[in-house]
């Protein structure tokens, strides 16, 4: 983490998990034991049918609520989708954009991640960019490149204005539910690395400014190690974030140094 120049930001993903009425439940939880949170900002992205009950639920607890994914068309005839603009209207802050579960099981390219990093920004509201490479991929030791190809394709054409607005999360696919969580090297090394492909498109002023989070089984017992590295500015997290106690103890984690 680097308080001085960017934003320390604890992010839920929630994925297919948790009913209205679950969500309710985790917000009466957390409101019981939540301190007020100076250090960092914290958010939950929750599914899409959630986000008006998450909107009020959230208030108390002070967590920002989040999207975990929407279509880049303005509107029209895509049946099932959501725009930029449905999701902003409902209060939504941050949507998570390309994650790898998304195109994986859903065919999102590095194009369809740019449309989206467009449309949500254009909406006013921040996207969170997910880029990560498979256990192959790293093993092939092509890990640098390609993560350099994604973070560039889900930049094209943003402006350094709109780009402090951007979250890149790294997310190594090999380390997300699975419990093996990249080493705090291995992490600190790739969001370095992203840091320095920012800083060759945008220069050092703007890439010392964009909040870079480290995703993959993250936890109450890895979380303050990863977060003391330099170029880890966050966390997003699936599991530990439906469980109030771990999302707390990740939390407090960042109020570290
Ligand atoms: P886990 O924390 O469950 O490994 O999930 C990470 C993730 O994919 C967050 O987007």
């Amino acid at each position: 983490m680097n308080r001085r120049y960017r934003k320390t930001i604890i992010a839920g993903n929630w994925k297919m998990n948790m009913t209205a009425t679950e969500t309710k439940k985790f917000a009466e939880d957390m409101k019981k034991i939540m301190p007020r949170v100076k250090w960092c900002e914290v958010v939950i992205c929750v599914p899409a049918c959630n986000i008006s009950t998450a909107m009020k639920a959230f208030k108390e607890p002070r967590i920002i609520v989040g999207a975990e994914n929407v279509y880049f068309e303005p509107s029209g005839a895509f049946t099932g989708e959501m725009s930029a603009a449905m999701l902003a209207d409902l209060g939504v802050k941050y949507v998570i954009v390309g994650h790898s579960e998304r195109r994986q099981y859903f065919c999102e390219t590095d194009q369809t991640v740019n449309k989206k990093v467009h449309a949500v920004l254009d909406a006013g509201m921040n996207p969170i960019i997910c880029v990560g490479e498979s256990l192959e991929q790293r093993e092939t030791g092509i890990t640098d490149d390609l993560i350099a190809m994604q973070v560039k394709s889900a930049l094209f054409n943003v402006s350094a204005e709109k780009l402090r607005r951007c979250v890149i999360a790294y997310e190594p696919i090999w380390a997300i539910g699975t419990g093996k969580t990249a080493t705090s090297e291995q992490a600190a090394e790739v969001c370095r690395n992203i840091r320095g492909v920012i800083r060759n498109l945008y220069g050092a002023r703007v890439a010392r400014g964009v909040t870079i989070q480290y995703g993959g089984s993250m936890n109450p017992k890895n979380a303050a190690e990863l977060l003391a590295q330099a170029d880890i500015d966050g966390g997003l997290i699936g599991g530990a974030s439906l469980k109030p106690e771990q999302f707390l103890d990740i939390i407090n984690a960042a109020n570290g140094e």
